[in-house]
C-alpha cells in the first residue's frame, strides 16, 4: 500500500464537479486580473475568519513581503529609499526560509529566536528578549498548525506579523497588524498554483495592501507608494472559493486523522505533537533521535515522509554573515534532527494511517 504525503489529485477528482465550471466560468469571463472572483473570494475568506479584511496575493511569500513593506520595515512602501537605516526583524529560527527572507529582501537584519520546548513554536520570553531599539518587526510563525498566542508580543507596541502559512483559522490576526497566509497547494487551503493573502483588522492597512499590490498605483499610473505586481489570479480565487467551502471538514479530518495516529503511536519512544483541540494539523510531525532511520524504514514501504526543517535558519549558509553558530539555539538545532511529518492530509483512509502506525511500531519492534 502506497501513503503519500499529499494527495491534490484525488482531492481534485472529489471536487472536479465544482471547480471544472468555476474554472471555465473565469476563462469564459476574458477577465484574468483582479475583477469578481478575487473581490467574492476574499469577502468570504474575510466572514471565515470572523471578519477581517483579506487582500489576496501572488504567494505566502509575496504576502510576507506586503506587509512588511506596509508596516515599513526596513525599504518599506513609500518611506525609506535605499539601505540606509539599521533595522531588525526578531522571528524564529525554525520556520520556512521566506519567513527570514522578507527581512533580508527589505534591508533589515533578521535576529532569530529559538522554539519552546513543546512545539516548533517560538519561545515567547526569548523572543521577547531579542527585541531592541532597532526592532521594527516581530515575525511569529504558528508553525505546523498550531497558533500560538502572540498577546505578549503586541504588547511590545512594535508591529507584529503572524505567518500563518500553515495555520489557517479563526483566531489569526485579532490583535496583531496583521497575519500572512499561503495557499500553496499543498497547503490545507490550496491553490492549484501560487497563491496567498495578508489578513488583517485595519481597513486602512487592507486599503494600503491593495494599492500596493498594484505597484503601488492610484490613481492609475500615480503611485504615493511603491509596491509591486502582488496580485492573485482570479483563476486561483476561483478555485480557493470552492475549495474554501470544504475547509472545516477537510480540518476536521485532518485532527481525526491525528487521533487516531495519536491511539495507535502513544506508548512508543517518540515525541507526539502538541494535542491541542484547535491544532489544524498541516503536519503531524513526530520527534525521534532515530529519525532518519525511521524514515528509511517507513520509505521502504512506500510510506512517504517529509523533514520540516533539516537546517534551522540561523544555521543557513546565507546567514553565516550574522555570526550564529552550532549551538546557539540549542532547541531549533535539535528539533531539525529529529522532526519527521507523517502523511495526515484529509484524503488518507483509516487502513492507510493504520498502515503507517503499524510500520512506525515495527521499526521500533525490529
Ligand atoms: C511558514 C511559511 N511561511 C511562508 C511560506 C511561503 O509561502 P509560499 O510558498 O506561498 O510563497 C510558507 C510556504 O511554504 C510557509 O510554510
Amino acid at each position: 500500500m502506497r501513503v503519500p504525503l499529499i494527495d491534490l489529485s484525488a482531492q481534485y477528482h472529489k471536487i472536479r464537479t465544482d471547480v471544472d465550471p468555476a474554472v471555465a466560468s473565469v476563462l469564459a469571463s476574458g477577465r484574468y486580473v483582479m475583477g469578481p472572483d478575487l473581490t467574492e473570494f476574499e469577502k468570504e475568506l474575510g466572514r471565515y475568519l470572523g471578519g477581517l479584511h483579506v487582500v489576496g496575493v501572488s504567494s505566502g511569500t509575496d504576502a510576507l513581503l506586503a506587509a512588511a513593506m506596509a508596516l515599513d520595515v526596513g525599504l518599506g512602501s513609500g518611506k525609506h529609499f535605499g539601505c540606509t537605516r539599521d533595522v531588525e526583524v526578531v522571528t524564529t529560527a525554525y520556520s520556512f526560509f521566506a519567513t527570514p527572507e522578507t527581512a533580508v529582501r527589505l534591508g533589515a537584519r533578521p535576529v532569530f529566536c529559538d522554539i519552546a520546548e513543546d512545539s516548533f513554536n517560538a519561545d515567547i520570553d526569548d523572543m521577547l528578549g531579542r527585541v531592541s531599539k532597532k526592532t521594527v518587526a516581530i515575525l511569529p510563525v504558528h508553525m505546523f498548525g498550531l497558533q500560538m498566542d502572540v498577546s505578549k508580543l503586541v504588547a511590545t507596541g512594535i508591529p507584529v506579523i503572524e505567518d500563518a502559512a500553515q495555520t489557517l483559522q479563526e483566531g489569526i490576526a485579532s490583535q496583531s497588524a496583521c497575519a500572512t497566509l499561503s495557499f500553496f497547494p499543498t497547503k490545507n487551503l490550496g491553490a492549484a498554483g501560487d497563491g496567498g493573502a495578508v489578513v488583517t483588522r485595519s481597513a486602512e492597512l487592507a486599503d494600503k495592501l491593495g494599492i500596493m499590490r498594484q505597484h503601488g498605483s492610484r490613481p492609475k499610473y500615480v503611485h504615493h507608494l511603491w509596491g509591486g505586481n502582488f496580485r492573485l489570479d482570479p483563476i486561483q480565487a476561483a478555485i480557493l472559493r470552492v475549495k474554501l467551502r470544504h475547509l472545516d471538514a477537510w480540518q476536521a479530518q485532518r485532527r481525526q486523522n491525528a487521533q487516531r495516529y495519536r491511539e495507535r503511536l502513544a506508548d512508543l519512544p517518540l515525541r507526539l505533537p502538541v494535542d491541542h483541540p484547535r491544532h489544524v494539523y498541516h503536519h503531524f510531525v513526530i520527534r525521534t533521535e532515530r529519525r532518519d532511520a525511521l524514515r528509511e524504514y517507513l520509505a521502504a514501504r512506500q510510506i512517504d515522509s517529509e523533514v520540516y526543517y533539516p537546517l534551522p535558519l540561523h544555521l543557513q549558509p546565507c546567514f553565516a554573515q550574522l555570526g550564529y553558530k552550532p549551538g546557539s539555539l540549542p532547541r531549533s538545532e535539535a528539533a531539525s534532527k529529529e522532526a519527521l511529518a507523517l502523511p495526515v492530509h484529509p484524503d488518507l483512509s483509516e487502513e492507510q494511517i493504520d498502515f503507517v502506525a503499524e510500520s512506525v511500531r515495527g521499526f521500533y519492534r525490529a
